[in-house]
């Protein structure tokens, strides 16, 4: 049997509320309610899930899905070794095992067929069929399901199915107001809160571009790593051109409203 203590989170993770998220998710979580996180690239979801997979004490398995990704991925599979075959857990049947949080990131990524498996353990069965190994898994009382979910990179092609949506309760995430995002991009670099502020008004100018030559806003992540670079003693317009600006676009309409903006905040 593994060991749910290697899949504890450590150390306190920094996580700057926007709201009673927190709360919330702690009571969805003691009925085991699967949790469905929504939200631009980079806003804090998957530090959100660290954070509460700590205040809960519970392990945490997380999975970056891929459109490759295969049941059998999540699953497990049977591997060939020196004895014959040998049954591997996937990191799915793991967390059931244990008993872990299993956060799926991006989970439209995942190809329908994909998907299914997850359905048994988000109903009222919390099973797991190993069709393969032919073991029905019963999903250990503290196992919890959360996916992520990014509605912008959504197409009709590329959505939910509305029987795998309705499975789950859901959180809205979005970029935090100005003043929080100053507050975590200052305590998660250490940056003065006066610079880390005019970097949020580059972002701020950024999102503003969004349906107008950019698909998604300038993300927290961005801003943060441009905020690493400042306080690495990188000059700010250089740092928030390698960070803010190049990344995201090639537009040359796009990228000048930006350098403008970086001129304006940074004056
Ligand atoms: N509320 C917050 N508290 C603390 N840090 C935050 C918060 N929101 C964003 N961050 C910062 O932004 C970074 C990106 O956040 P995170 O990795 O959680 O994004 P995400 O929403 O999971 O993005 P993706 O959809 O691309 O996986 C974090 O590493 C952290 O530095
Ligand atoms: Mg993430």
């Amino acid at each position: 049997m593994p060991n749910a203590e290697a899949y504890k989170v450590r150390r306190e993770p920094f996580y700057q509320p926007q709201g009673d998220e927190a709360e919330l998710y702690a009571a969805a979580y003691a009925a085991r309610l699967p949790v469905m996180l929504k939200g631009p690239t980079g806003c804090g979801k998957s530090r959100f899930v660290e954070y509460m997979a700590w205040k809960l004490g519970k392990p945490l398995i997380s999975v970056a899905c891929n459109e490759d990704m295969t049941a059998a991925d999540l699953v497990g599979r049977f591997l060939l070794d020196a004895d014959g075959t040998r049954w591997q857990d996937g990191p799915l049947t793991l967390a059931a095992r244990v008993g872990a949080i299993c956060y799926l990131d991006e989970i439209v990524e995942a190809r329908q067929d994909t998907l299914v498996v997850i359905h048994p353990l988000t109903d009222h069965r919390r099973t797991l069929p190993l069709d393969k190994k032919g073991e029905l898994v019963e999903a250990h009382p503290d196992f919890q399901l959360v996916i992520s979910y990014n509605p912008g990179y959504q197409s009709l092609m590329k959505d939910l199915k509305q029987s795998t949506k309705q499975r789950f309760t859901a959180f809205d995430f979005d970029y935090p107001a100005a003043k929080l995002e100053t507050a975590i991009i200052a305590r998660e670099t250490g940056l003065a809160e006066a610079t880390a502020a005019k970097l949020v008004k580059v972002g701020q100018a950024g999102r503003n571009l969004k349906g107008h030559g950019l698909d998604e806003g300038i993300s927290t992540r961005l801003l943060v790593y441009a905020a690493t670079l400042i306080k690495r003693g990188v000059d700010a317009g250089d740092a928030c051109r390698m960070a803010l600006v190049r990344p995201i676009t090639e537009d040359g309409d796009v990228r000048s409203t930006l350098e403008h903006a970086i001129d304006l905040a940074f004056a």
